[in-house]
């Protein structure tokens, strides 16, 4: 038999790391989305200490900016309030996702507070840091200025609606006072002036080559979508970067000429990792001030330039020495359902909702981490987590140890017998050496995804060898002696990832937990005593399933009938050719090029427009409209027409590609396979402004609003 376990980390590779989770915002219950990085987090860290490395993990709250100071004017409560209860919750919501923080602090601390304000003189110090005049939404109702999350409107690059002070949400610009369109008050709603306001800034562009060469030597260790970003915003040419905020919430700005200012949120944000770390840890100092230490971040995909760009910029220019990112691990976002997860509208699982479940925390981890949105966006859904509960967790992990401790109880009185193998065995230990090293591999390069399929890959392999060896006729004393050492082998490769199903199955075993040195190793021996069976995971039921997604589908008020139109596929296509219907005098055949296909739909169009006005016009296609004949002749599809009772417009997108989705702004597409045309004709499209509007969101193709020569009120059909 084999026993050179070639994954074994060797002892001269211990390190030590700090392994820090985003700081999550504080003015909500988190949800299972908000909780994806979180998890992930946590399985690395677990991984890591499970093979012998130093690990400080490192957690907490996010807890200044305008975020909270909104959320606490719409509860009455000042933000202190605020922040201690939803502290509270983070807290005791992850604690019961089992996550292994090692220092779960927030940005409010005072041991923040001292590392900011250190970081921020010692910035000036070598100066790095500028003064300027800004100009800013000053409420004159309200008395205040408006930063951030206190201003919305229309963003002047893509032209969504739901446009922040700091950011557009849509399109991810940042953005200036003067590209916010028709700005609001959130507080009051009047509009807000333009006033000047005298803020300190951190000068990028005098960092940029070091920066620059500093990405350079770290870009093989991230993603390729932090690398990008990261770069896209080195091309561009980093510019000076406001660092403060007129707001009363937040960390004073220690500077004459700048009372009753606070540092902005992402200034202290990220150094909070360090604040939290000096909360709750002794040698937080020579954790954040070594070479020897390795950073490893994780974060959704928003945060990136924040934790490749800023916070690194914010400790190399203090000449401290600081220890600075090595890897990090970015996530995409899970949807839930239909749509997103919005605690106001109740849809969607939260962390307290899952909770209350009685369904065990790991089953949620598991569908976490099997689902992570490693490279695109993935969707909870109910069918999905159930199939996987009772067909993964269930029939194949849950199976496994059940099936060898009761084998064990029943024949063999608890004792696991002295086993001799054979050819058999060594093929599969063969086999699962293979597995154990691609899982070694995936974790260490966290692919945490793959690393776990590959986990239930080890378990499908004991179930095989089970079902081949047939201990249930045989008594095959080698056969239990092999599925047991799988089974302790299941226990150290499951547990970084469900903490305690890893749990259970070392106490059925009665063993300790194994480390990582141990895999592979055939190191439960005959006459070993295991304790007593016990189910790992309980079947969900489609009663409960049917009930629960009941219980989560939300209010369905306004905004959440809002995603009506998502189920329309429409499309640019150009006509290529105009032929008259031979049968009907007011139809013409028109021929489509859609990009990737060619179409021909029938259009009532002849009373308006001639056939060479028609020819080469890029109009937008209903392309998931259910086939029809029209007098004899196929039509595969509608093109869409504005109409107000006397005359017909055609809507065009005269400047986009055949084949580009034209889109409701602000509503995600969800197209169905095929839709009737009385399910079309519910939708009410209407002319407002040159526009086309389903409830104020407007038709876009290419991020542009689609011109409609036609007055308001018309109809688009
Ligand atoms: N609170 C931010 C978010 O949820 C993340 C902050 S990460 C930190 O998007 F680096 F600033 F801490
Ligand atoms: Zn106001």
């Amino acid at each position: 038999m084999s026993t050179k376990a070639t994954h074994q980390p060797s002892h001269h590779h211990e390190k030590s790391y700090l392994v820090t989770a985003a700081l999550c915002y504080v003015n909500n219950v988190p949800h299972l989305g908000n909780a994806v990085c979180i998890i992930a987090a946590d399985a690395y860290a677990r991984f890591l200490r499970m093979s012998g490395h130093r690990v400080t993990f490192i957690g907490g709250t996010d807890e200044h900016g305008t975020t909270t100071e909104v959320k606490a004017l719409e509860e009455g409560v000042t933000p202190r309030q605020l922040v201690d209860k939803y502290f509270a919750i983070h807290k005791e919501l992850y604690a019961w996702f089992s996550c292994s923080f090692d220092a779960f602090g927030r940005t409010s601390s005072p041991q923040n507070a001292d590392v900011t304000i250190d970081i921020f003189h010692k910035l000036e110090k070598h100066g790095f840091i500028t003064e300027n005049q800004v100009e800013q939404f000053f409420c004159e109702h309200c008395k205040r200025f408006l930063a951030d999350r206190f201003v919305e409107g229309t963003c002047a690059k893509c032209s969504y609606a739901g446009a922040r002070g700091d950011q557009c949400e849509h399109c991810g610009s940042l953005l200036t006072t003067a590209e916010l369109l028709n700005p609001k008050c959130k507080i009051c709603s009047s509009t807000p002036k333009v006033k000047e306001s005298k803020h300190l800034f951190i000068d990028l562009p005098k960092m940029q080559e070091e920066l620059t060469a500093w990405i350079n030597s770290k870009e093989q260790h991230w993603s390729s979508n932090a690398v990008q970003m990261t770069k896209a915003w080195l091309r561009e040419g980093l510019k000076e970067r406001c660092i403060t905020r007129d707001l009363e919430w937040g960390i004073r700005v220690p500077k004459k000429g700048f009372e009753g200012k606070v540092f902005y949120s992402w200034f202290d944000a990220p150094i909070g990792y360090i604040g939290i770390t000096k909360e709750h840890k002794k040698d937080w100092h020579e954790l954040w001030h070594s070479k020897d230490v390795e950073l490893v971040q994780f974060m959704g995909k928003d945060n990136i330039p924040f934790h490749t760009i800023l916070f690194p910029a914010f400790l190399i220019g203090t000449r401290d020495h600081y220890t600075l990112l090595s890897k990090l691990s970015v996530n995409e976002y899970l949807n839930y359902e239909s749509g997103k997860f919005s605690k106001s509208r109740g849809e969607g699982v939260f962390c307290d909702d899952a909770k209350q479940c009685s369904i065990p925390a790991d089953a949620f981890r598991y569908y976490i981490l099997i689902n992570r949105p490693e490279n695109s966006d993935t969707v909870f859904s109910w069918q999905d987590f159930q199939s996987k509960i009772n067909n993964e967790l269930v029939a194949n992990l849950g199976n496994l140890v059940n099936r060898t401790t009761v084998f064990l109880e029943r024949f063999f009185s608890s004792e696991v017998p002295a086993g001799k193998p054979g050819k058999k065995e060594e093929e599969l230990d063969a086999a699962l050496q293979v597995l154990y090293e691609n899982i070694t591999q995936h974790l260490e390069r966290i692919e945490l995804k793959e690393a776990l399929k590959e986990v239930m890959n080890v378990a499908r392999k004991g179930n095989q060898y089970f079902q081949e060896t047939e201990p249930w006729k045989t008594k095959d004393p080698t056969a239990l002696w092999m599925l047991t050492n799988i089974v302790k082998d299941l226990a150290l490769l499951i547990a970084p990832f469900l903490p305690e199903t890893s749990n259970s199955i070392t106490k059925q075993l009665h063993i300790a937990l194994p480390t990582w040195h141990d895999l592979g190793k055939k190191s439960i021996h005959g006459s070993h005593k295991i304790g007593k069976p016990e189910h790992l995971f309980q079947k969900l039921e489609d009663g409960t399933v049917k009930e629960l997604r009941e219980r989560f589908k939300g209010k369905g008020n306004e905004a959440s009938t809002a995603q009506e139109p998502a189920v329309l596929q429409l499309r640019v296509a150009k006509i290529i050719d105009v032929k008259e219907h031979a049968n009907a005098e007011k139809l013409y055949v028109l021929q489509l090029d859609v990009g990737t296909e060619k179409r021909q739909i029938v259009s009532g169009l002849r009373g308006y427009y001639s056939a060479d006005k028609l020819l080469g016009k890029h109009i937008v296609l209903l392309a998931n409209l259910k086939p029809a004949k029209m007098r004899g002749v196929e039509s595969q599809g509608m093109l869409l027409a504005a109409d107000d009772g006397k005359d017909i417009v055609v809507l065009e997108a005269p400047k986009s590609n055949p084949g580009t989705p034209v889109l409701f702004d602000g509503v995600e597409a969800q197209p169905k396979q095929q839709i009737t045309y009385d399910e079309f004709a519910k939708i009410e499209i209407l002319v407002k402004e040159k526009h086309a509007l389903w409830q104020g969101h407007a038709l876009i193709a290419d991020g542009k609003k689609i011109a409609v020569k036609m007055s308001d009120g018309a109809k688009v059909r």
